[in-house]
């Protein structure tokens, strides 16, 4: 049986603006197992992004626990969190967190800083390889395209190897096919690598690669029954 990576019991988020309260995530259950690729997809507003953040140890949910590679996370210190954050969860935002005075590879080799760990150069040249971005490794990131940076970013995570895996819109900025390329690349590092992957997108057309789908509805996570992953 592979292991469960992440899961979420009974987890509510709201949102206090002025006299008003938003439900931004309701009375969530929800679990990923090791090996399994999973998308969110719903309309903007949602609560995708705050579903993922409290997956991830970000934010703290309002009620209910979160339990991720069987530590239960809900009520530890800031500096417990980071700690799991930095061994078991790599997020792929949007916004990439990229490091503006690094060139790409030291980019990824500062996980190696962090943690004092060994830099795996035959990994690093790997990931660059799958990822297209080999040319670029001594460039900065103000020298890439929105579509290259976001590929760095997804290297970057990869290179971590973390357990759980956390993706929002990480196709956002790219054409059809290097989005194709980056979910094919993600499918295929959590099968062989069994990682937990949940991607949040807005594209149906990707969703082929996972092997469940969820929809989010006004905080509402329900599991697409009729889904069938099309391609291995
Ligand atoms: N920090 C915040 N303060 C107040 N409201 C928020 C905050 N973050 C999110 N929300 C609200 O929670 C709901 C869900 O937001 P979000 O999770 O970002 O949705 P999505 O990622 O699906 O677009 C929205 O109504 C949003 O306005
Ligand atoms: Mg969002």
């Amino acid at each position: 049986m592979a292991k469960t990576m992440l899961e979420l019991r009974g987890v509510t988020r709201e949102f206090t603006q002025g006299s008003e309260t938003i439900y931004a995530l309701r009375e969530t259950n929800f679990s990923v197992k090791a090996g399994e690729f999973v998308a969110v997809i719903g309309p903007s507003g949602s609560g995708k992004s705050t579903f993922l953040t409290i997956a991830g140890g970000l934010r703290n949910p309002t009620r209910g626990t979160v339990t991720v590679n069987g530590v239960d996370i809900t009520d530890l210190s800031k500096k417990q969190l980071s700690a799991i954050r930095l061994k078991h969860v790599g997020f792929i935002l949007r916004a990439s967190n990229l490091v503006p005075f690094l060139t790409l590879e030291k980019q990824l080799q500062l996980f190696d800083k962090v943690t004092g760990a060994k830099p795996n150069k035959k990994a690093l040249n790997t990931l660059f390889d799958e990822l297209g971005i080999q040319k670029l490794r001594k460039k900065y990131p103000s020298d890439l395209s929105g579509g290259e940076r976001q590929r760095v970013a997804i290297a970057k995570v990869l290179y971590s190897q973390p357990s759980l895996i956390l993706a929002d819109e990480p196709t956002a900025s790219l054409d059809t096919t290097k989005a194709f390329e980056v979910v094919e690349l993600l499918a295929r590092e959590t099968r062989e690598r069994g990682k937990a992957t949940i991607m949040v997108t807005h594209d149906e057309r990707l969703i082929g690669y996972c092997d469940k789908v969820y929809e989010m509805h006004d905080g509402v996570l329900t599991e697409r029954k009729a889904h069938k992953k099309q391609k291995v």
